[in-house]
């Protein structure tokens, strides 16, 4: 059994957004996605790390659902900024158990369990400056704070490894209220995703204050989900 994680699969298929305009690496992504997962079984788990599906609803985002699960291992997913179908876990879940795609999970206020000892956390995330951000950035940022410290908690005793969308540093951009829930909850591993084309020459890829930051957007890893435990 193995842990990986991806960010950003960017479906359509209940949509028309075709996403070769956003370069080259976009081409016949949907080939390189399935292609990234035949190194997977049933028995691993790979992370989702938002921008999951251009669909607006959990209707419209059926067929790229179907997609999910019929890749192997089982997928935990958790929300990005172009994920307008995402609505109350309730709703969502039971979204999922009427279509019989049981081997997706939604990581939003919880944790899962991971092998003996290891807990699967996380959260949207958000990117919030400060001198920077206005009073409604600094309400979301609180919000996804109390998400993230909610399913920090949820993994108990466990080594945390926690999946955000919103990279919480790259570049000269640090988040200080997610970095600080990562250093106090000794997180080991933090991935995230988001950043796209250019922006990937920003992702910060390496340690800091103890926890392995990765940046796993499906274009920065050519849609091969990256190994994580
Ligand atoms: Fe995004
Ligand atoms: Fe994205």
């Amino acid at each position: 059994m193995s842990l990986f994680a991806i960010g950003d699969l960017h479906l359509s298929f209940g949509t028309d957004k075709p996403m070769d305009i956003f370069g080259p690496a976009w081409e016949n992504y949907v080939e390189k996605i399935k292609e990234g997962f035949s190194v997977l079984t049933d028995e691993d788990v790979c992370v989702l790390c938002g921008d999951i599906s251009w669909g607006l609803s959990l209707e419209e985002a059926e067929e790229d659902f179907r997609f999910i699960h019929n890749l192997p291992g089982r997928k935990i997913i958790l929300k990005g900024n172009h994920d307008y179908w995402w609505t109350s876990a309730a709703k969502m879940n039971a979204f999922l158990e009427k279509h019989g795609f049981g081997s997706i999970s939604i990581l939003h206020n919880n944790a899962y369990e991971y092998g003996e000892n290891a807990a699967i956390c996380g959260s949207r995330g958000w990117f919030y400056e400060e001198s920077k951000g206005s009073a409604h950035d600094k309400k979301l940022i609180d919000r996804e704070v109390q998400r993230l410290e909610t399913s920090l908690k949820a993994g108990g005793e466990r080594e945390k490894y926690v999946f955000l969308h919103y990279p919480p540093k790259y570049g000269a951009y640090l988040c200080p209220d997610i970095l600080r829930l990562l250093r106090e909850y000794d997180v080991k591993v933090c991935c995230s995703g988001h950043l796209h084309a250019e922006s990937l020459r920003m992702a910060f890829n390496g340690d800091w204050e103890g926890t392995k930051h990765l940046c796993v957007s499906g274009d920065g890893i050519r849609f091969r989900p990256c190994k994580i435990l």
